[in-house]
C-alpha cells in the first residue's frame, strides 16, 4: 500500500474509515498519529494492538478546532481556557478530569483525559470530516511501542508494513508531508490544580516558560502521584542501534577509540568536528526548533546505517532545549553501557 496523498476524497474515505471503526494514520504538527474514534473502545484497542502497546498506558483525543471541551472533560478551569485560547490549535495537550461518559479505554483506566486540537491543515481536515467535527480521535504517535516518532508518511509505512498489508489493521496512511514541530506535543496536566498546580508531563516546542507567563503561575516538574504517560517512561523514542551521548569535547577521542578497534560509528552533531571521518553523520542546525524538526528522521536515517552505535553530540542544556533532551535521553536510556561494552 502508498500513503494516500490528501484530496478531500481521500479524507472522506479516512473519515468513513475510523466511523466505521478502522484506524487512519494522519499528519500533525507534531508527529503523524495513529487514529481511532476515541469512543469507539473496540477500535481503540486496535491501537494498542498494532502499536504492541500495554493498554493501560492513556492516548490523546484530537479534536477539530472550536471542538466543544466540556463533552470530554468534566472540569474545565480558567488555566485551560487561558492555555487553550494562546495555543490551540498547537502542540498543546491538556490533562484534564474525564468526563464520565468517555470510555475507560482511552485513559487507560484513569480519571483523566488527554486532550489536543492540533494545527496541520490535514489533521485539521479529517477532524472537520469525522462525525461532522463532533468527534475525537484517539492518536497516539504513529510508531510501534518505544521506537521513534514518525515525521513523514514514509516513516509510517516503514514501522508498520504487516498492519498496511491488505485486510491489515491500518486502512491508510495520509501523507501531509513532514511534520513542521518534529517533536511530541508539551504535555501539562490540569487535573489537579488544587492540590499540585500545573504540572509539566512532557516538554515540548511549547515552554514551561511559555505557559508559566500565560497561566500567570509556576508550572511544576512531575511527581509520583503525577497522571502516567507512556512518553515518559524512562527508555522510549528509541532507534534499534543503541544511541550514546557524547560531549562535544570528548567526541574526537571517542571516534577514535570506537573505530581503533573496528567498530562502526554513526554520527549526530550540531557543530563541525573536521577531524572526525564516518561514514554516516547527520549534521543537524545548531538551534532547538529546527533540531527538533529534524531529529526523528536523522535517528531513522543513522539507524539504517548499521553501526554499532549512533553518537549523539550532547547538547545545550538550557531551557530552550529542554524538549530536544527529554527526547535524547530517553533514545538513549538503555544504551549507558554499551560504549563501555565496545570499547572493553
Ligand atoms: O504530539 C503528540 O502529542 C502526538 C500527536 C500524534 O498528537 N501524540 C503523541 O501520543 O505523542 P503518544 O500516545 O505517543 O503520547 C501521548 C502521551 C503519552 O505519554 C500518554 O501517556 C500521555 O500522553 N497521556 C495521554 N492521556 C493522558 C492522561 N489522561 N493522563 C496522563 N497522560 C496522558
Ligand atoms: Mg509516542
Amino acid at each position: 500500500m502508498k500513503a494516500v496523498a490528501c484530496t478531500p476524497c481521500a479524507i472522506a474515505e479516512a473519515a468513513e474509515a475510523l466511523e466505521s471503526g478502522l484506524l487512519v494514520a494522519f499528519p500533525t504538527e507534531t508527529v503523524y498519529g495513529l487514529g481511532a474514534d476515541a469512543e469507539n473502545p473496540d477500535a481503540v484497542a486496535r491501537i494498542y494492538e498494532a502499536k504492541g502497546r500495554p493498554s493501560n498506558h492513556p492516548v490523546i483525543v484530537h479534536v477539530a478546532p472550536g471542538a466543544d471541551i466540556s463533552y470530554w472533560a468534566q472540569q474545565i478551569p480558567e488555566q485551560a481556557q487561558q492555555l487553550i485560547a494562546a495555543f490551540w490549535p498547537g502542540p498543546l495537550t491538556l490533562i484534564l478530569k474525564r468526563a464520565a461518559h468517555i470510555p475507560d479505554a482511552v485513559s487507560g483506566g484513569q480519571d483523566t483525559v488527554g486532550i489536543r486540537c492540533p494545527s496541520h491543515p490535514v489533521a485539521q481536515e479529517l477532524l472537520r470530516a469525522f462525525k461532522g467535527g463532533r468527534g475525537g480521535l484517539a492518536a497516539p504517535s504513529a510508531n510501534k511501542f518505544g521506537h521513534v516518532s514518525p515525521t513523514m508518511a514514509e516513516h509510517v509505512m516503514e514501522e508498520f508494513t504487516q498492519e498496511l498489508s491488505p485486510g491489515g489493521l491500518i486502512a491508510a496512511v495520509l501523507d501531509g508531508g513532514q511534520s513542521e514541530v518534529g517533536i511530541e506535543s508539551t504535555i501539562v496536566d490540569l487535573s489537579r490544580l488544587a492540590t499540585h498546580g500545573p504540572v509539566l508531563l512532557r516538554p515540548g516546542h511549547i515552554s514551561a516558560a511559555q505557559l508559566e507567563q500565560v497561566m500567570q503561575m509556576p508550572v511544576a516538574s512531575p511527581d509520583a502521584a503525577a497522571p502516567r504517560a507512556s512518553g515518559t517512561l524512562d527508555a522510549h523514542y528509541a532507534p534499534h542501534t543503541p544511541v550514546v551521548q557524547i560531549r562535544a569535547d570528548e567526541l574526537d577521542q571517542v571516534v577514535t577509540q570506537l573505530q581503533a578497534r573496528g567498530k562502526q560509528v554513526a554520527l549526530m552533531s550540531y557543530q563541525a568536528h573536521p577531524a572526525i571521518q564516518t561514514s554516516a553523520w547527520r549534521y543537524l542546525p545548531a538551534d532547538p526548533v529546527s533540531y527538533a524538526h529534524d531529529l526523528y528522521a536523522g535517528l531513522r536515517e543513522l539507524d539504517h546505517a548499521q553501526a554499532d552505535l549512533i553518537l549523539v553530540e550532547a547538547l545545550p542544556q538550557d531551557q530552550d532545549w529542554q524538549g530536544v533532551n527529554d527526547r535524547l535521553r530517553r533514545a538513549a536510556f538503555d544504551s549507558r553501557d554499551v560504549l563501555a561494552r565496545l570499547l572493553g
